[in-house]
């Protein structure tokens, strides 16, 4: 019996590989991965960090060597977080981080591009991510100046960009104004976390920066300058403000469980999107995988592909340093 006209044959695209590599729609490629890499101050030796396979607290030492052992297998963006080992309230000192920051450049030069974290988080006592006003306020401006005096450091040693992850209002502003006095603006690239959600999914992270927060129970999480997952409109609101005061690149973060706002407010704001696998997410897969429930390669090339076909240009994953060998040919 002849089939009708109109029954669409959708399966005659999906017989071989062949076809099914001629029709991709969404490619993955490893040169728009970001490793994340943790530097710890006064850390005996390397260090794994529980449940993110393949992830160190590394020494200033090791660093060198995990960056070499990256190069060589063709990962050379970095995202870098600083752990300092004395907790201060405020006044803090960012030494310890811009050291790190000369010796990657003194070492690799060019043949590595640099991100830096700026947050206050891994430097407070309290683990909140700015100045404690008062038992229970996060200060806004005056953390906002001591961003911008980071942001300025890592700049001057060399950092090719800053990521300022904590949320406050008007660092992309302060940062940008800083960065312009000193004549570092043109060079240095802001990643603003624009859109970061106050998730649960950041806690094998906080165990690798020392930076879970202690407050009491008004400031037992970071709801009050991260995102409520409920309210899509606030991130909306504020990757516009970022990108009016001059973010380069703006970020949803969480990845999966935020897809849908990646997708509008990349189709909105047409700057470069990024878009943070995070620690929480990495994790879930990898100990799935090691529970032989899936294959984690593929989940792992299967999450970023959804990342990618919600707008992401940039992936921070990791992941990242097994990308070459995950993606398929
Ligand atoms: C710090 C910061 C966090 C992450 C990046 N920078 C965590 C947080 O807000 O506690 C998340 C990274 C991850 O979970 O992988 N402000």
């Amino acid at each position: 019996m002849a089939r009708p006209r109109n029954l669409m044959t959708l399966r005659k695209l999906r017989q071989n590989p062949f076809v099914r590599e001629l029709t991709q729609e969404i490619q993955l490629s490893a040169n728009q991965f970001i490793q994340p890499l943790f530097v710890v101050e006064g850390l005996g030796s390397k260090a794994p960090v529980p449940a993110l396979t393949g992830v160190f607290r590394e020494t200033s030492e090791s660093l060198l060597k995990q960056v070499e052992a990256d190069l060589e297998k063709g990962i050379r963006k970095f995202l870098l977080f600083g752990v300092p080992q004395s907790k201060k309230t405020k006044g803090f000192d960012f030494t310890f981080t811009t050291e790190q920051i000369k010796a990657l450049k003194k070492n690799f030069g060019s043949d590595i591009w640099l991100a830096v974290d700026v947050c206050l988080c891994s430097y407070t006592d309290h683990g909140h991510c700015g100045i404690l006003e008062n038992p229970h306020t996060v200060q806004n401006d005056s953390t906002v100046a001591e961003l911008a005096r980071a942001a300025l450091h890592y700049a001057e040693a060399g950092a090719d960009c800053v990521a300022p992850s904590d949320m406050m209002d008007g660092r992309i502003a302060a940062i940008r104004d800083t960065l312009s006095e000193q004549g570092l603006l043109e060079k240095t690239i802001i990643m603003s976390y624009s859109a970061k959600f106050s998730s649960r999914f950041y806690g094998p992270f906080r165990e690798a920066a020392d930076s879970a927060p202690k407050g009491d129970v008004q400031l037992k999480d970071r709801a009050t300058y991260q995102i409520d997952p409920s309210r899509p409109t606030d991130a909306y609101l504020s990757s516009l403000r970022d990108a009016k005061e001059g973010a380069d690149i703006l970020m949803v973060k969480p990845a999966m469980p935020y897809l849908d706002v990646l997708k509008t407010l990349s189709t909105k704001i047409r700057l470069p999107w990024a878009v943070y696998e995070v620690s929480g997410e990495y994790a879930a897969i990898e100990l799935l995988a090691a529970q032989n429930l899936m294959d984690g390669p593929k989940a792992h090339v299967e999450a970023w592909t959804a990342m990618k076909r919600a707008g992401a240009s940039i992936i921070i994953s990791y992941g990242a340093r097994h990308a070459p060998k995950w993606i398929p040919k």
